[in-house]
C-alpha cells in the first residue's frame, strides 16, 4: 500500500529505517501525468507552465505560497463523472474538498450538483449561483439556524444524520409550510480507506444511523410518520476517503438496497433514490493507481441493478458525492525556497514559505506528496530532501521524503502537485499566517478566485 494514502496518523520517527525509501525518480524534471493537472508541462526554459502560463509569472504576479488550479482539468473531471453515471444519476460535488463561487459556477455549468456541510458552504453555493434544488445539506450536528437557512433557500435535500434531527427538520419545515425532501444517512458497517475495506463493526462512529442495530429502519419509520413535513426520498451512505478498492462501495450498495427492500416490505413504499457518497482516491504519488470514474460508475450501476432486480425493486435514481477526485488532481501549491540545510548522512531540509497552515494533510494523516523544481530544470543528481514549512513546529512537514536536485537553492520555486482537495479548505492561520490565494488558470489567463488573506484581514478580527 502506498503510504500517501494512509490516514493513520502521524509517524514520530524522524529517520526512517534503512531501505524504506523508494528509488529516486529516473528524471527529476519529469512531470508524471498521474499527479499533475492536465494543462501542466515544462516550457522551453524549463519552468513549469499551466495552461500556457509560467509558474514564475504566477509567483511574480500573485506571490507565494499560492494554490494554482487548472480550470480545464477541473471541468474535464466534472464531465468524466457526469458521463460515467449518465442521465439517470446525479453527481454532487463535495464542497468540503474546496469551495468558492467560481468553482460553484463551473459546477453549475457542467451539470453537477453540490453537497454542503455547513452554513458557510451553503452560503457559498448559493452565492455562486447553484440552483437551491441542486444543493444537498449534510452534517452530523446541523444547527437549527443552518437547517432553517437550507429550508428557506429551498435546498433539494437534507441528509438526516440523527433521531434528534428528524424532529428538528420536521419542525422547521412545518413552520415554513414546506414538505422538505430528506434522505437518511445509513451507517452500513463498512469502512474503507485506500486499498482496504472492512465490512464489520464500523458503526462505532459519530455519523449516521446504524443499519445493524435497527436505527436506520427506526429513522425511516419516524420520518415516514412526519409525512406532512418530510418527504423521504431515499437513503445515503458514505464509507470513507481516498479509496482505491471498489469492493467497499459494492458491499455498501448491497446493504443500502437491502434496507430499501426492508422499507418497502414494512411500509409499502419504494424510496426513489440512493446516494453512495464520495471517497474515490486520487494519485498523490506515482505509486498510487486510482480507479477511473467510469469504472466506479459501471460497477455501482451494475450492483444496484442486480440487487434491485433480486429484491423486486424498481431502479432507484443513483447519486454520488466525489470531492477529492474532482478538485484534487487539478491543483498544485507553488512555494519559494527560503533556506536549505544539509544534514550529513541524514537528509537535507528545504524550507519553503508556507507549510502546515496551507497543507495540514502531511502532519494530520501522514499523507505523502511529491515536489519538483518549478522555476527551472536541473541536471544535478538527486538528493533526499524533506520539504518543511516556516511554522514553529517540527512536525511542520509538507513532503516527508522528496527527491530534489542537489543544487536546489534559496529563491527556487517548488511545486507540490495534487493539492486541490482539503488543503485550502483545511488551511489555518497558525502563527498568524495569512492564507494563500487560489489562482485559476485557463487558456493562458490567470485569475485569483480566492484572494490572498492579508495581515489586515487578521487584525480586523482582533478587537483590541
Ligand atoms: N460525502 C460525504 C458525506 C462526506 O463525508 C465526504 C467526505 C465526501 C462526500 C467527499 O469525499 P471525497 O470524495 O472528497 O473523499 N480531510 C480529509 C478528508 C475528509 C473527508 C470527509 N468527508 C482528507 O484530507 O483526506
Amino acid at each position: 500500500m502506498s503510504r500517501s494514502a494512509h490516514p493513520a496518523g502521524p509517524r514520530h520517527a524522524d529517520v526512517l529505517p534503512e531501505g524504506h525509501y523508494s528509488a529516486p525518480p529516473v528524471d527529476l524534471n519529469a512531470l508524471d501525468p498521474k499527479v499533475w493537472a492536465k494543462s501542466v508541462s515544462r516550457g522551453e526554459d524549463g519552468a513549469i507552465t499551466v495552461a500556457g502560463v509560467r509558474a514564475s509569472e504566477l509567483a511574480e504576479a500573485h506571490g507565494t505560497p499560492a494554490y494554482v488550479l487548472d480550470e480545464a482539468d477541473f471541468r474535464a473531471r466534472c464531465r468524466a463523472w457526469r458521463e460515467a453515471f449518465g442521465a439517470d444519476a446525479d453527481v454532487f460535488y463535495a464542497g468540503k474538498a474546496f469551495l468558492s463561487r467560481a468553482v460553484v459556477r463551473w459546477l453549475a455549468e457542467e451539470g453537477l450538483n453540490v453537497d454542503v456541510c455547513s452554513g458557510g458552504e451553503l452560503a457559498t453555493a448559493l452565492a455562486g449561483g447553484m440552483p437551491p434544488e441542486r444543493i444537498a445539506l449534510h452534517g452530523n450536528n446541523k444547527s437549527v439556524a443552518e437547517i432553517t437557512r437550507a429550508v428557506e433557500a429551498g435546498v433539494g435535500r437534507i441528509v438526516i444524520d440523527s433521531f434528534q434531527e428528524i424532529e428538528r427538520v420536521a419542525a422547521v419545515a412545518r413552520r415554513h409550510g414546506v414538505r422538505q425532501r430528506v434522505q437518511i444517512r445509513v451507517t452500513v458497517g463498512v469502512e474503507a480507506h485506500t486499498h482496504e475495506f472492512i465490512a464489520t463493526a464500523h458503526e462505532d462512529q459519530k455519523f449516521g444511523l446504524g443499519l445493524a442495530d435497527g436505527s436506520a429502519a427506526e429513522a425511516a419509520r419516524r420520518v415516514l410518520r412526519h409525512g406532512e413535513d418530510l418527504e423521504l426520498i431515499g437513503l445515503h451512505s458514505h464509507i470513507g476517503s481516498q479509496i482505491f478498492d471498489l469492493a467497499g462501495f459494492e458491499v455498501s450498495a448491497r446493504r443500502v438496497v437491502g434496507l430499501l427492500s426492508a422499507i418497502r416490505d414494512e411500509h409499502g413504499v419504494e424510496l426513489p433514490e440512493i446516494d453512495l457518497g464520495g471517497g474515490l482516491g486520487i494519485a498523490y504519488t506515482s505509486d498510487d493507481d486510482p480507479r477511473e470514474p467510469h469504472e466506479i460508475g459501471k460497477s455501482l450501476a451494475e450492483i444496484v441493478a442486480k440487487e434491485c432486480e433480486a429484491a423486486g425493486l424498481g431502479l432507484p435514481r443513483l447519486s454520488v458525492e466525489p470531492g477529492r477526485a474532482i478538485v484534487g488532481p487539478g491543483a498544485f501549491t507553488l512555494y519559494e525556497v527560503g533556506t536549505v540545510k544539509p544534514l550529513s548522512g541524514l537528509r537535507t531540509y528545504v524550507s519553503v514559505d508556507g507549510g502546515m497552515s496551507d497543507n495540514i494533510r502531511t502532519a494530520l494523516y501522514d499523507a505523502e506528496y511529491t515536489a519538483v523544481l518549478a522555476s527551472r530544470t536541473s541536471a544535478a543528481p538527486p538528493m533526499l530532501a524533506r520539504v518543511v514549512g516556516k511554522h514553529c513546529e517540527s512536525g511542520d512537514i509538507v513532503v516527508r521524503d522528496a527527491y530534489l536536485p542537489a543544487d536546489v537553492a534559496p529563491g527556487d520555486l517548488l511545486a507540490v502537485p495534487a493539492t486541490g482537495a482539503y488543503c485550502r479548505s483545511m488551511a489555518s492561520n497558525y502563527n498568524h499566517t495569512p492564507r494563500p490565494p487560489v489562482i485559476a488558470v485557463a487558456d493562458g489567463v490567470a485569475r485569483e478566485i480566492v484572494r490572498r488573506e492579508t495581515e489586515e484581514d487578521l487584525l480586523r478580527l482582533d478587537l483590541g
